[in-house]
């Protein structure tokens, strides 16, 4: 194969580089973390990890993708990935990470999940909410539960920066939160009636192939799912409850659309003081993510598109005000596998690095 079209990144013997195992390799998030670390000038990739793939030469897999060193994918075994990984993205169907992440954290691995399995601080409340995975899978590790800091780093930054585990939120969770926590946080949102609407496109299903997800189900459609009891559900309503100090309930209800990459999701609450104008509830999110490079506001009237977020870690916010009705509305996109997952990953892994968040992420669009 041509030497010219390997990264340089991918061909560093620099010892001072953060050696990363990606565990899941195969899968939509280890394919977009690859390609981020491939150019990212602190961090190499040293160990692949898999289960269906275990035996295959990576450029085989992925001609599309070439690693320099043309690793071959491996059990994810705890010790051989110690020897060879000071961090590991975790990027596995739920349930799989709790396996192995006491072994990793025993052996001073420290780990980035991009999974559920940690992002609840009480081990009761996954198993409620996690109920087929729970089933197969037997797990008695409440106390990393509580451990785990919740990767959403615009707001847990400092305890990400020390943290040995990090769970990163998920794709709905991460558009939901960010334009709502400003408003939970400052009391300027009615905490009752709060509606969330949001749509994803199918690479939020992951790559293994299901019925639900093929081209003839998807295209040419959109639908509901998940109408009453989304699992991200209880996933939003921790943080909001914890940032709002109060117990917090949303609606939400996801919509799948045809498109591979990107979510929207919309907001609406009704705003506490009804003088509020769209452009003050616009300050209120400019002030907030004011020295965060991932997040943009737009001005008042401009409403983001996926396609304006595609293949960036950027979050794009947007904010509405109907005199008329009192309701706020709030609108985020981001593309579900950067900021959603894989990207959102590396911008916690800068940040236990000790390295600016936004270090080696794309935040500009190739547009279309
Ligand atoms: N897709 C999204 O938009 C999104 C967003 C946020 C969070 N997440 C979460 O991120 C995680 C990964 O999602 P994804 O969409 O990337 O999934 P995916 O495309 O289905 O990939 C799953 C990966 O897990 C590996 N795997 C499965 N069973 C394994 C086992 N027993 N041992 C080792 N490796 C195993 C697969 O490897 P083989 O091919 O070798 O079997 C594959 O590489 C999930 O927990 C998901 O909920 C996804």
């Amino acid at each position: 194969m041509d030497s010219a079209i390997f990264s340089n990144a991918d061909s560093r013997s620099d010892d001072s580089l953060n050696r990363v195992a990606i565990i899941g390799a195969s899968g939509y998030g280890g394919l977009q973390s690859i390609r981020l670390l491939m150019e990212h000038p602190f961090f190499k990739v040293t160990f692949l990890g898999g289960n269906r793939s275990v035996g295959m030469r990576w450029n085989d897999l992925c001609p599309f993708l070439p690693l320099q060193q043309n690793q071959v994918i491996e059990n994810p075994d705890p010790e051989l990935i110690s020897k060879n990984a000071d961090f590991a993205i975790l990027s596995l169907p739920n349930g799989l990470a709790s396996k192995l992440v006491p072994k990793l954290l025993d052996k001073n691995v420290r780990v980035l999940d991009l999974s559920a399995d940690y992002r609840y601080r009480s081990l009761d409340q996954w198993k409620n909410v996690y109920v087929k995975e729970a089933s197969l899978y037997s797990r008695r590790d409440h106390d990393l539960c509580a451990q785990a800091i919740y990767g959403l780093p615009e707001w847990n930054g400092s305890q990400i920066s020390t943290a040995r585990l990090v769970s990163s939120p998920g794709c709905f969770p991460t558009a939901s939160l960010l334009p709502l926590l400003p408003f939970l946080k400052q009391g300027l949102i009615d905490t009752d009636g709060l509606i969330i609407d949001a749509k994803t496109g199918t690479s939020g299903g992951g790559r293994k192939p299901k019925e639900s997800l093929l081209f003839s189900e998807v295209s040419e459609g959109i639908s509901p799912y998940g109408v009453i009891g989304h699992r991200h559900t209880s996933e939003i309503e921790q943080l909001s409850t914890q940032v709002a100090g109060h117990k917090i309930q949303v609606q939400f209800t996801p919509h799948l659309i045809p498109m591979v990459r990107g979510i929207l999701a919309t907001v609406y609450g009704k705003l506490r003081d009804p003088g509020l104008t769209a452009d003050d509830c616009m300050t209120v999110l400019e002030t907030f993510y004011r020295n965060h490079p991932n997040i943009g506001v737009l001005s008042v009237g401009k409403y983001p598109s996926t396609k304006w977020v595609r293949q960036t870690n950027k979050a794009l916010l947007s904010v509405q005000v109907d005199s008329r009705t009192g309701q706020l509305v709030l609108m985020c996109t981001i593309d579900n596998l950067m900021k959603g997952q894989a990207g959102q990953g590396i911008q916690n892994l800068n940040l236990m690095a000790g390295l600016p968040q936004e270090t080696g992420l794309p935040l500009v669009s190739f547009y279309p």
